[in-house]
């Protein structure tokens, strides 16, 4: 997911939009209904427009030249139906993002990055489970995506929140570099 790789399991970019675009307007007046969610640590609400320098400074201090564009953003902002697009903000300013996007009964993190002076404060902790409580809500079951199999933080971070590689990618970005699809479930277990 995310270095220059896309989703599901392409790992190239632009096939992601072409799904966006086919993508049924399954959930229009249900995804309007949630706008800001104050979780246990920061407030973290729908990204807007005026987000995007915030949001485009984090990933090139992120992604460096796999760096997503203003435009690709953009794209998702402007499919408030169909992407889940959320930031956390902390003293005022955007400090983190996280890009969800669902299909059927399969949801897919698109894309998360937190700005490096904030990390290792739990803000994309916060931010993957309010992610995972819309998705759950929207009745999604299961949650994936894709990291390159050297993004130790990442994958670090994927596991303490539950998850679990499912199978390797070769070869899956533009660099040659193999991935993790890694996959957790969004049913709650009945403890
Ligand atoms: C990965 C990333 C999103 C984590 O954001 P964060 O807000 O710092 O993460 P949190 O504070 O919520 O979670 C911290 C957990 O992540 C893992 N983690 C974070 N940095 C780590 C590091 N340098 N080494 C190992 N594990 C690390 C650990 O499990 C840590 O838990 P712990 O503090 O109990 O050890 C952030 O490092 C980032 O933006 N990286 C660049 C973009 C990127 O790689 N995105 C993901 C691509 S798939």
């Amino acid at each position: 997911m995310l270095e220059g790789a896309g989703s599901a399991t392409t790992c190239s970019r632009n096939e992601r939009f072409g799904r966006i675009r086919g993508f049924k307007p399954l959930f229009h007046a249900r995804m309007a209904a949630w706008n800001i969610f104050s979780t246990e640590v920061m407030p973290i609400r729908r990204a807007r427009r005026d987000d995007i320098a915030a949001i485009v400074r984090i990933e090139k201090a992120s992604f460096g030249r796999q760096a997503w564009t203003r435009a690709e953003f953009l794209d998702y902002i402007a499919e408030p139906e169909e992407c889940v697009f959320l930031v956390a903000v902390t003293d005022g300013a955007v400090a983190g993002y996280i890009v969800g996007f669902g299909y059927r009964n399969r949801a897919e993190v698109d894309s998360i990055a937190v700005s490096p002076a904030h990390r290792n404060q739990s803000i994309a902790t916060a931010l993957m489970n309010c992610l995972k409580r819309i998705l759950r809500r929207r009745g999604f079951t299961t949650l994936s995506l894709t990291v390159r199999v050297d993004n130790t933080p990442a994958i670090e971070l994927y596991r303490k929140l539950g998850f679990a590689r499912v199978r390797r990618i070769n070869r899956c970005y533009e660099d040659g570099a193999p991935a993790w699809r890694m996959r957790t479930s969004l049913i709650l277990s009945a403890k």
